[in-house]
């Protein structure tokens, strides 16, 4: 073990923290993480943790989800720039003058939002329970799925329910071109193809199977099969190449790679742990207003 690990494992026991980490994160972190997982589950163990202190290795919006659903936990986040790109597509303003316009709508929101959003919104999704959030709201509603198109029409499909979306997307998955993904189909002809359904529909039209990050990895883990072309963020490759170590994974593209989630590292966690800094707080009044959205979710979804 190097000294800046063993360094964070002495500061995490005496601040009796937690480390989180998202399956997007640096493979270095993931295996000094506590817990790793995709958002959903992340998002219940930050709900369930007997810790006193949470490091979201991950985005902002998970360390936010972390204290809402925490809210006297401290939660640091190590890199306080670490943003989502898709989150940043959407506005409380937006989406109230939004809402003005369809005022029977249900609200859904994608947890890659705002707390800010999350307040407005009326139950929120993961991609590995949208599908099943989307069916629990009755069938004579109309519903705004906010704020990622491409997981809006994947789920609408599934669903067969019509929803109006909002025109975000994740520019990780939706600068993933079906011609690549035809071109690694070529090259590895017996490769199977998993997506993740922020990716836009022609290229969800050629996946094999198509999950969030826990779901891939469990897939490929469980799967027959050898070989896997991978259409999601290049970070799930150190799961998996460390599950299946006979199997081959060839990622979509190499573009597929998101620079928020490599901005922490070893060194601002230990930092991270010694000045209990920067920590994510949102607002009593907005987190009152938020948590309903994600323990609806919490609670379709248990
Ligand atoms: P999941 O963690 O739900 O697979 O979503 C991926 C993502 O975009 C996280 O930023
Ligand atoms: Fe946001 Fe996409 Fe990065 Fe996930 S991969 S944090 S959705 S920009």
């Amino acid at each position: 073990m190097s000294d800046l690990i063993a360094d964070i494992m002495k500061l995490k026991k005496e601040r009796n923290a937690v480390i989180l980490a998202h399956l997007y994160q640096p493979g270095e972190i993931q295996e000094i993480a506590d817990f790793v997982g995709d958002s959903l589950d992340l998002s219940r163990k930050a709900a369930n943790t007997n810790a006193d202190v949470i490091v979201f290795c991950g985005v902002h919006f998970m360390a936010e989800t972390a204290n809402i659903l925490s809210p006297d936990k401290i939660v640091l986040l190590p890199a306080a720039d670490a943003g989502c790109r898709m989150a940043e597509m959407i506005s409380g303003a937006a989406l109230a003058k939004k809402k003005a316009e369809m005022p029977n709508a249900v609200v859904v929101a994608y947890v890659n939002t705002t707390a800010e959003v999350k307040s407005l919104s009326d139950i929120c999704c993961t991609s590995a329970n949208a599908i099943k959030i989307v069916n629990s709201i009755p069938k004579d509603k109309d519903i705004l799925f906010v704020p990622d198109k491409n997981l809006g029409a994947y789920v609408s499909e599934k669903t067969n329910r019509k929803m109006e979306f909002w025109p975000g997307f994740c520019p990780v998955h939706h600068g993933l071109f079906v011609e690549e993904v035809e071109d690694m189909r070529e090259e590895h002809p017996n490769a199977k193809v998993l997506a993740h359904p922020e990716c836009p529909a022609d290229v969800l039209a050629k996946a094999d199977y198509i999950g969030s990050t826990t779901e891939i990895i469990n897939y490929a883990k469980a799967s027959a099969h050898d070989e896997f072309i991978i259409a999601t963020e290049c970070g799930v490759f150190h799961q998996l190449e460390k599950d299946n170590p006979k199997k081959k994974f060839y990622l979509a593209s190499d573009s597929m790679v998101c620079p928020n989630m490599k901005k922490i590292s070893l060194e601002k966690i230990k930092k991270s742990l010694e000045t209990l800094e920067p920590r994510v707080i949102v607002p009593a009044e907005m987190r009152e207003k938020a948590v309903g959205s994600l323990t609806k979710m919490l609670e379709v979804c248990r």
